[in-house]
């Protein structure tokens, strides 16, 4: 099997390049910010060419939003949010859409969150990010059922990760990254649509448009928090 990986953070990459060489994965490195179109669409086409890609994840993203000092995102900080994590996928989808819609084959896999489903007050660029990545998601898959190509998005809650440990406040239901992957890859291997979890709070958040905003706001009170800076 072979892994294209890809991140801005070279010594980052490699290490995990190391860990998944030594699992008994080939690797491919790309190091690049999913900002930067040329440098993506580069990257994956020229994988894509060299070993047709039947999994993308699409897993870049960030986590931005109140200050320890209760200031809200500012307006930059807020498009740089929306440009990594929904236009970086969008992007990172289509390098790579052409080559499995032309060989019929395929599995997209969409990284979101509960906050997609459920937007939370104290990152509200994030939560519209991650919402938007699930209507693409969502619409993408019935288009693209006729062509053989699957689409699921993932929309997990608190996994312990480096964005995590920015996020200071109340974490339920928190589970290790093996645990969220090991989700992940049953969701897959099922061809979910939306593959949401744990599922206490992944039922909470389906049903969050339909509860009155003044209860919403008392029950999600104790969860508020605010973003460590880097
Ligand atoms: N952890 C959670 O509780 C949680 C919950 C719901 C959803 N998610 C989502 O899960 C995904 C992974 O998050 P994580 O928890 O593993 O966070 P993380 O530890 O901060 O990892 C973020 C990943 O995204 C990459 N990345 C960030 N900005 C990028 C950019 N501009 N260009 C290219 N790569 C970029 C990072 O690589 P480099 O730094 O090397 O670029 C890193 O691999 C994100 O989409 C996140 O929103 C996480």
């Amino acid at each position: 099997m072979t892994l294209g990986l890809t991140g801005r953070d070279a010594g980052r990459l490699a290490a995990v390049a190391a860990q998944s060489g030594e699992a008994g994965a080939a690797v491919v490195q790309g190091v690049f910010d999913v900002r930067d179109r040329h440098a993506l669409t580069g990257f994956l086409g020229a994988f894509d060419a060299d070993h047709p890609v039947d999994l993308l994840v699409a897993n870049a993203g960030v986590l931005e939003g109140r200050q320890a000092d209760g200031t809200s995102e500012d307006g930059e900080t807020a498009r740089r949010v929306v440009e990594i994590n929904l236009l970086g996928a969008i992007d990172t989808v289509h390098a790579v859409l052409p080559g499995m819609t032309g060989r019929a084959s395929g599995h997209i896999v969409l990284v979101s969150s509960l906050a997609g489903l459920s937007p939370v007050a104290d990152a509200p660029a994030y939560s519209a990010s991650k919402a938007g990545l699930l209507g693409y998601g969502r619409a993408l898959r019935t288009a693209l059922a006729p062509s053989g190509v699957r689409v699921s998005v993932v929309c997990p809650g608190y996994v312990a990760s480096a964005m995590t440990d920015s996020h200071i406040g109340k974490q339920p239901g928190k589970i290790g990254a093996p645990a969220a992957a090991r989700l992940i890859a049953e969701g897959v291997a099922r061809n979910r649509a939306v593959i949401g979890f744990p599922r206490v709070l992944f039922r909470l958040a389906m049903i969050t448009p339909f509860v009155p905003e003044a209860i919403n706001r008392a029950a999600t009170r104790d969860l508020r928090f605010h973003v460590a800076r880097k």
